[in-house]
């Protein structure tokens, strides 16, 4: 399957108080430059209103089957017959039953009826309603039709209660929609990556550590993710809210990463070594905190582990990906590291981009050569290695 560019969608929007996140998403779909034609019910009309939609959209709103602004009169084939997909968030309980019974009473139940798209919702309800053997039955009989869930989430409810109900927030829903309609070249697969910087304790408050971000890794994961994969995240010390659906496993120092690498490595079809892993720690830290005085301090540094290279040391490696951050002869030196740490890809960046940077242009360095990806966001630049990993694992086991 090739990647679908989203370019229009519907989204539908059932009465629920999360309705209003429905506004937020509205704009960012927006952003994302897809065509955004919205749907109201009417128990949604009573939380929102068609004219905050309509300023957002930049397009009529429609709630009624019989609204007379469509010629034929048939709104429900009208709306859906060029949309990538219908988007229904917030879901309602009782929508995702009329659905679930292929029920068609009000102009969205109808045309979720008559698409020929793809259908996705974004649940929202009170826990003790998701959790009601007749909506369970409802999404098991959704699913098995080819609905497909964002959420719900876990999390305090607009009624008070805490549970599994929450409507996930409208940038995970967008990142979610988009990341369906990726290809899943990696189905089945299960992929290792490292991320972030590793940091050297000095003392008990300070340490040596790197301006690695970790956004590089954190959207490989949710690349490989989109591309089907399970995906284990081993993290350096970052900012960064892990992509949903990755397991994700916090560490500080290298040893703790090589650590948690190595009792991961076993499971690992693909490794991917984005972490900027720091080649020094301190020799005996103070479990205090150093006071300061007059003198020169020396710090004793011993060589870490080099965490990618005992992996392709292994008997049988998974399919390794290296990183290489440059700062002068990026194709000569990338190429360099990665006959020595006998990798059948590296990618390599410039170190001054490698750093923060949003936009960044890779080099993918294999046998057959070397493939430049032009400048671009972090995302895209994952999604593009990712579609270039699989072709060459793909080739490795036919
Ligand atoms: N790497 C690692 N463990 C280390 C050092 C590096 O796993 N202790 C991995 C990085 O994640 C990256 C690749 O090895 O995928 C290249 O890292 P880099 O630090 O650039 O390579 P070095 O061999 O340390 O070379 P340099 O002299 O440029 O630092």
């Amino acid at each position: 399957m090739e990647a679908i560019q989203l370019k229009r969608i519907v989204l539908g929007v059932t009465g629920g108080v999360a309705a209003y996140k429905a506004a937020e998403l509205v704009r960012l779909l927006v952003k994302q430059k897809i065509d955004v034609q919205v749907v109201l019910t009417e128990a949604a009309s009573h939380f929102v209103t068609p004219a905050t939609f309509q300023a957002l959209s930049g397009r009529p709103v429609f709630t009624s089957l019989w609204d007379d602004r469509i010629d034929n009169g048939m709104a429900h084939i009208d709306l859906t017959r060029d949309a990538d997909a219908v988007l229904v968030a917030p879901a309602s309980a009782d929508f995702l039953a009329k659905v679930a019974q292929g029920r068609a009473d009000d102009l969205l139940s109808t045309l979720c009826l008559a698409r020929t798209c793809p259908l996705l919702v974004a649940p929202a309800m009170n826990v003790q309603m998701w959790e009601q053997p007749a909506t369970q039955r409802n999404v098991s009989q959704l699913k098995q039709d080819g609905v497909l869930f964002l959420g719900p989430a876990q999390g305090e409810q607009a009624c008070g209660e805490v549970g599994l109900g929450r409507m996930l927030e409208p940038e995970e829903i967008a990142e979610a929609l988009e990341g369906q309609f990726q290809p899943k070249r990696l189905n089945g697969l299960k992929v290792l990556i490292t991320a972030g910087p590793t940091f050297e304790a000095i003392d008990a408050v300070r340490g040596i550590s790197n301006q690695s971000s970790g956004k590089m890794g954190y959207a490989v994961a949710r690349a490989a993710l989109e591309a089907g994969a399970e995906v284990t995240l081993v993290s350096g010390p970052t900012c960064l809210t892990p992509p949903r659906g990755a397991r994700t496993l916090p560490t500080v120092s290298t040893q703790q990463m090589l650590d948690a690498v190595e009792a991961e490595i076993d499971e690992a079809d693909i490794f991917i070594s984005v972490a900027a892993v720091a080649d020094y720690y301190v020799l005996n830290p103070s479990e205090s905190k150093i006071k300061k005085d007059a003198h020169i301090l020396t710090l004793e540094l011993a060589p870490n582990p080099d965490i990618l290279a005992n992996v392709t040391s292994r008997a049988k490696p998974p399919f390794c990906v290296g990183f290489a951050a440059e700062s002068e002869n990026l194709e000569e030196y990338a190429e360099l590291k990665r006959k020595r740490k006998h990798l059948p890809l590296i990618v390599a960046n410039a170190v001054q981009e490698a750093i923060g940077t949003d936009e960044v242009e890779l080099l993918l360095l294999d046998d057959a050569g070397t493939h430049t990806l032009q400048r671009a966001d972090k995302l895209t630049q994952a999604r593009r290695l990712v579609e270039h990993i699989a072709q060459l694992y793909n080739a490795q086991h036919p």
